[in-house]
């Protein structure tokens, strides 16, 4: 079977982008990064890439970009594209044209907590969960059929700076997985609905902490 061939998407510290890389490394992933793209040229993403030897792109979301990831997009015959800490909006046209071949990274417990600023948020809550999902992308933010989710319990003593650790731990045991059943052909999205193994998903697989 030849290799998957897949682009990411990052803001910033790109530490997520750092775990797939070294899971390609050491074969569970097997996969090639085309490309890491950037809306931020001082994302230290960016050097994770560099160093990793893979091609960088820096787009600027405030002018004309698609057509650019297009032709990166066609020229190599992508077959995943993973938002990895992207701090952007697609554009409806581009989510709709790779429709079941966008992956998302979210930290929260989906649907629970869309958008920005979400260990804030969930500490001004009354939730007992907080955690990360991995879902398909459709032009609704942060709202297509989530795929895999980990959950740590909130506990009295947390701040932001506690849960942004925890979660970015789930993260890096929930994001592979997610990747590892797209390229292996186990899920796919159909019709807003995540299928595993071609039976639809009821509920998100719940990763289970280790
Ligand atoms: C991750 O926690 C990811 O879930 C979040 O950004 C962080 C990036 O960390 N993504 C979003 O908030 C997207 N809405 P990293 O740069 O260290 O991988």
């Amino acid at each position: 079977m030849s290799r998957s061939k897949v682009i990411i998407f990052i803001s910033g510290n790109g530490s997520n982008l750092q775990n797939i890389i070294n899971n390609i490394d050491n074969d569970f992933l097997k996969m090639d990064i085309t490309a890491v793209v950037s809306n931020n040229p001082n994302a230290k993403g960016l050097v994770r890439a560099e160093e990793a030897g893979i091609e960088t792109m820096i787009i600027d979301t405030s002018n004309k970009y698609i057509d650019g990831l297009l032709t990166l997009i066609n020229t190599y015959n992508i077959d995943l594209i993973l938002l990895s800490g992207f701090m952007k909006i697609l554009p409806k046209d581009f989510t709709d044209k790779f429709y079941g071949k966008i992956m998302n990274l979210h930290p929260s417990l989906l649907p629970k907590f869309k958008g920005l600023d979400t260990h804030k948020k969930v500490l001004a809550s009354k939730e007992e969960y907080h955690g990360a999902s991995v879902h398909f992308v459709t032009s609704k933010l942060d709202d297509g059929p989530v795929i895999i989710q980990g959950k740590t319990k909130i506990l009295k003593s947390d701040s932001e700076n506690t849960l942004r650790d925890r979660v970015h731990r789930i993260e890096h045991n929930i994001f592979p997985l997610a990747i590892k059943w797209f390229i292996e052909k186990h899920i796919k999205q159909v019709k807003d609905k995540c299928f595993f193994d071609n039976e639809e998903l009821e509920c998100p697989i719940e990763h289970l902490a280790d």
